[in-house]
C-alpha cells in the first residue's frame, strides 16, 4: 500500500484550564489513506477539532506524531506550517470564516495568490471553481448576498484553489439548513469521486452516511477508526492488530 496522506501516532494535546488541566487527545492513532473520504463522529468536547487542527499544521501535539502528505508535520515552526498549509490542505469550517468585504471572486483569488499563483492565473482557476461549485454567475458578489449553502461552497471553493492534497472540515453543515447540508455533501461526493482525500468532522449521522469511512471517537481517544481492525494493546502498551469479527 502506499503513503497514507495523514498518519496519526500517539497524539497527546493537553490544554491548561482553571479547574484542572484538559485533555483533549490522550494518545490518537488514526490513518488516512489517499482517496479516502472519511467522517470523523463523537461527542461534544470528544477532541475532534482538535485532532483536525493538529492534522492541518493549526495546533500542536505535546506528544506522538503527525505526517501528512509524506511529511513529519509535528514538532515545525509556523513559518513551515503556514507553507505546509498552503500547499497541502484545504480547510473548511462551520461558519465559513470568509472575507465579507471583498467578491466571491476574490475569496478564492487571495489564497490562490498568497500559495503562489500570478493574479490572472489564480483568478482562471477560481472562476473554474465557481463554475464547478455551481457558483459560476455569483463571481462578483459579496458572500452577504448569498445563501448558507452558498457560502459554504464558496469556502470549499477557497479551500481548493491551491489543489490541496487533503481537505479537511469541521462541522461543514453544522450551521446550515438540510437543503444547505444536502448540498455541502453532495459536493463532497463529487469532489470524492475526482480522488479529493476529504476528513470531515460531523456530529450529524446523516451527514457521515455521506463519507465511505466514519471514525468514532470519545474522551480524546479514537474508540472505532472504522476499519473493522480492532487496535488490541499488548502488555508492553503497544497495538496489535487484530480483525474484528
Ligand atoms: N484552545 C483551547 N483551550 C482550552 N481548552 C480547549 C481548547 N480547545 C479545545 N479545548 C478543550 O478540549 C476538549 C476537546 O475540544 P474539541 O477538540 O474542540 O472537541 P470537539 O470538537 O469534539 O467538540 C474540550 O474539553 C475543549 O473545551
Ligand atoms: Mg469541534
Amino acid at each position: 500500500m502506499s503513503e497514507p496522506t495523514v498518519r496519526v501516532r500517539g497524539a497527546r494535546r493537553t490544554f491548561a484550564a482553571e479547574l484542572a488541566p484538559v485533555r483533549a487527545l490522550r494518545g490518537v492513532d488514526l490513518d488516512v489513506a489517499a482517496g479516502e473520504f472519511v467522517a470523523v463522529m463523537g461527542p461534544s468536547g470528544c477532541g475532534k477539532s482538535t485532532l483536525l487542527n493538529v492534522i492541518a499544521g493549526l495546533d500542536s501535539v505535546d506528544d506522538g506524531t503527525v505526517e501528512v502528505a509524506g511529511e513529519r508535520i509535528d514538532g515545525r515552526d509556523e513559518d513551515w506550517l503556514a507553507r505546509f498549509r498552503r500547499h497541502h490542505v484545504g480547510i473548511v469550517f462551520q461558519f465559513f470564516n470568509l472575507l465579507d468585504g471583498v467578491s466571491a471572486l476574490d475569496n478564492i483569488v487571495l489564497p490562490g495568490v498568497l500559495g503562489g499563483m500570478r493574479r490572472k492565473q489564480a483568478e482562471s482557476r477560481a472562476r473554474d471553481l465557481l463554475d464547478l461549485l455551481g457558483l459560476g454567475d455569483r463571481a462578483q458578489q459579496v458572500p452577504a448576498v448569498l445563501s448558507g449553502g452558498q457560502r459554504q461552497r464558496l469556502a470549499i471553493a477557497r479551500a481548493l484553489v491551491n489543489e490541496p492534497t487533503l481537505l479537511l472540515a469541521d462541522e461543514p453543515t453544522g450551521a446550515l439548513d438540510s437543503d444547505g447540508g444536502l448540498e455541502v455533501l453532495e459536493l463532497f461526493r463529487r469532489l470524492h469521486d475526482d480522488g479529493q482525500t476529504i476528513v470531515m468532522v460531523t456530529h450529524s449521522p446523516d451527514v457521515a452516511a455521506g463519507a465511505l469511512r466514519t471514525v468514532r471517537m470519545r474522551d480524546g481517544l479514537v474508540e472505532d477508526d472504522g476499519t473493522g481492525v480492532v487496535a488490541l494493546s499488548d502488555s508492553a502498551g503497544g497495538a496489535v492488530a487484530a480483525t474484528a469479527g
